[in-house]
């Protein structure tokens, strides 16, 4: 897949034994990290569109996202902290955003929590807009920010 603005980082598939590496990153940015084996199945049920950014030969971002009808739905994203604000995170976006386009999806969607400032800046400079607030969405009853988003060409 794509080497992006870096010599060093590619962007690729998942595969099973990115999960140790895959589930600390997820662990280091959520305070309701995805269990590994909910890891493993979203790569069983989303194989083609769980990939991870690897430089040097180490894991240090993922994204995960499924193709629901003819729309496309980021589940989760994630850049290991020391590698933050390099633009890993959006070479991940723009390259499922792209795995999506081959499926057919044009429309894409998201949530994120309200508080997650930094996020929700991210997302709206890679065009994403908001769309409503899920009241309560997360399990300890704080709001979701709906983001979409359309890809036309
Ligand atoms: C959100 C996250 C994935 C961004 O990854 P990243 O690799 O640091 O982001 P990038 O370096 O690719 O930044 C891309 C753009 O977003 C903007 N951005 C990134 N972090 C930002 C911040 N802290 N404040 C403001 N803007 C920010 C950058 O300015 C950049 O814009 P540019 O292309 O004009 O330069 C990362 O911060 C992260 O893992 N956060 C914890 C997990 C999380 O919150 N995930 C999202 C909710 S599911």
């Amino acid at each position: 897949m794509s080497a992006g603005a870096f010599d060093m980082l590619l962007i690729r598939k998942f595969r099973p034994s990115d999960l140790q590496k895959v589930y600390e990153i997820e662990a280091q940015s959520f305070k309701d990290p995805y269990h590994p084996i909910f890891l493993i199945n979203l790569y069983e049920l989303y194989g083609d569109t769980f990939l991870v950014a690897e430089e040097d030969s180490q894991v240090v971002g993922y994204v995960i996202a499924r193709k629901v009808d003819a729309k496309g739905h980021i589940i989760a994203i994630a850049v290991d902290p020391r590698h933050r604000c390099r633009g890993i995170g959006k070479a991940l976006m723009l390259a499922v955003e792209e795995e999506l386009r081959k499926k057919g999806v044009v429309e894409l969607w998201l949530e994120v929590r309200v508080s997650n400032t930094r996020a929700v800046k991210f997302y709206k400079r890679l065009g994403y807009v908001e769309k409503g607030i899920l009241k309560g969405y997360y399990s300890d009853g704080e709001d979701a920010m709906l983001l979409k988003k359309y890809m036309l060409w």
